[in-house]
């Protein structure tokens, strides 16, 4: 533990006990820049965070932590297009519930997805059906070094699955200040996905599916107020068509989903479960009993706990299938974002 800090325990939802340095809550663009300045002249790291879903601290942070609370939603509309402009500090799932008590549809799908907006465009939030990308305008990046504030079109974000820009050329120095989202004024119900299918398409309204997909991830996924957890730990993974093939052989239940680039996702919640691990558990970690693709605290865990899990599940997922999952959630050490595979052993 840093001798002189300030708890990290509320602001990562794997409820880890860890300290940063400094904790700065920034509801403006200067205190963004005013907050980076400082530390750079004390030659301190700065992380950007929002609600901490997405992380999992592995060490004390030896710098400032940043919370984007920028706040704010205005619209705007066409003939045929709802135009959201919002706060990177809004929460996500606020966001949802406030479109469609404007009568926009379109966000339903992505409802209880936890975090701030801000952070949506960084790994391109997906679920049950949609993507980010599906309603992102722009994202407006401010360079944290110029004060320069960029707006990025939803094209140039390069967003793919669980990936965009921001992970890449926009990683350090950078905060996203602001989304722009799009929905068209004539809806059309995403039903494609798992269990939505039971709804009927010609009846459906957006406030069903709204209320569907809560129900359903209310039900999967665990909710990290009780145990710590940050969603799926590891992504799903992609594989080359002939590899899915052979494993179709073997395993004809599984799961797959083609992609447009004729690589073939395979379900990593699927193939952990196959290896027997719904409730394994090393320390005060374990894997969950009814979403194996979630790690979660179980039990006063620390980072080394659930590091350990991690290797353990992807150690066995590769020793069956010969597929190496990789972590979607990002792995924060003492100076900033770390490669997960400095941990793997
Ligand atoms: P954080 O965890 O605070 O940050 C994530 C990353 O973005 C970090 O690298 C951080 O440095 C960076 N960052 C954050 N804000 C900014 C900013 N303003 N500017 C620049 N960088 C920034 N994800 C999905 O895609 N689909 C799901 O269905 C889903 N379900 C989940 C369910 C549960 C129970 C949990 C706990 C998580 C789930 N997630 C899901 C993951 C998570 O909700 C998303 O990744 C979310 O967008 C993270 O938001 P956050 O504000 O918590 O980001
Ligand atoms: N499955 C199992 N056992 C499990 C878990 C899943 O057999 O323990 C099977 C399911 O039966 C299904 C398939 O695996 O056939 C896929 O499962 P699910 O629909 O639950 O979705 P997922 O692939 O596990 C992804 C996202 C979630 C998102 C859901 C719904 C990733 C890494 N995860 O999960 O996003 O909410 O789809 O769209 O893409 C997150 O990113 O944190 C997250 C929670």
């Amino acid at each position: 533990m840093l001798n002189q800090g300030t708890s990290l325990k509320n602001l990562n939802t794997f409820a880890l006990s860890m300290y940063a340095t400094k904790v700065l809550y920034a509801d403006s663009i200067s205190t963004l820049t005013n907050a980076w300045h400082e530390a750079k002249k004390a030659h301190q790291p700065v992380l950007l965070l929002g609600a901490g879903s997405n992380v999992l601290f592995v060490e004390d942070f030896s710098g400032t932590v940043l919370l984007n609370r920028i706040k704010g939603i205005s619209h705007t509309d066409d003939s045929t297009t709802w135009y959201l402009h919002v706060g990177a500090g809004e929460n996500w799932h606020q966001l949802v519930c406030y479109s469609l008590q404007n009568n926009m549809a379109g966000l339903e799908n992505l409802a209880l997805i936890p975090g701030c907006v801000g952070a949506a465009p960084i790994q391109n939030i997906g679920a049950y059906g949609v993507e980010l990308e599906n309603v992102c305008e722009y994202v407006d990046v401010l360079d944290l070094n110029t004060g320069i504030n960029q707006r990025i079109t939803a094209k140039d974000c390069r967003f793919g699955y669980r990936d965009s820009i921001f992970k890449h050329r926009y990683r350090e120095g950078f905060a996203v200040v602001a989304v722009g989202i799009k929905l068209a004024k004539v809806w059309r119900p995403i039903l494609n996905y798992g269990e939505l299918n039971r709804l009927d398409p010609l009846t459906v309204t957006a406030k069903e599916i709204f209320n569907l997909v809560c129900t359903l991830r209310r039900n999967n996924l665990p909710d990290p107020t009780v145990n710590g957890n940050a969603g799926s730990f590891f992504k799903n993974p992609l594989v080359s068509k002939k590899r899915a093939i052979q494993l179709l052989k073997h395993y004809p239940n599984m799961p797959y989903y083609q992609q447009s680039d004729n690589s073939v996702k395979l379900a990593a919640g699927w193939l952990i479960d196959q290896c027997s691990l719904k409730g394994h558990r090393i320390g005060g970690a374990a894997v969950h009993q009814q979403q194996a693709l979630v790690l979660i605290n179980i039990d006063c865990a620390v980072a080394q706990d659930i590091l350990a899990l991690a290797n353990y599940v992807r150690k066995q997922v590769a020793s069956k299938f010969a597929v190496w999952l990789e972590p979607e959630v990002r792995y924060i050490a003492a100076n900033g974002e770390i490669n997960p595979k400095e941990y793997f052993s």
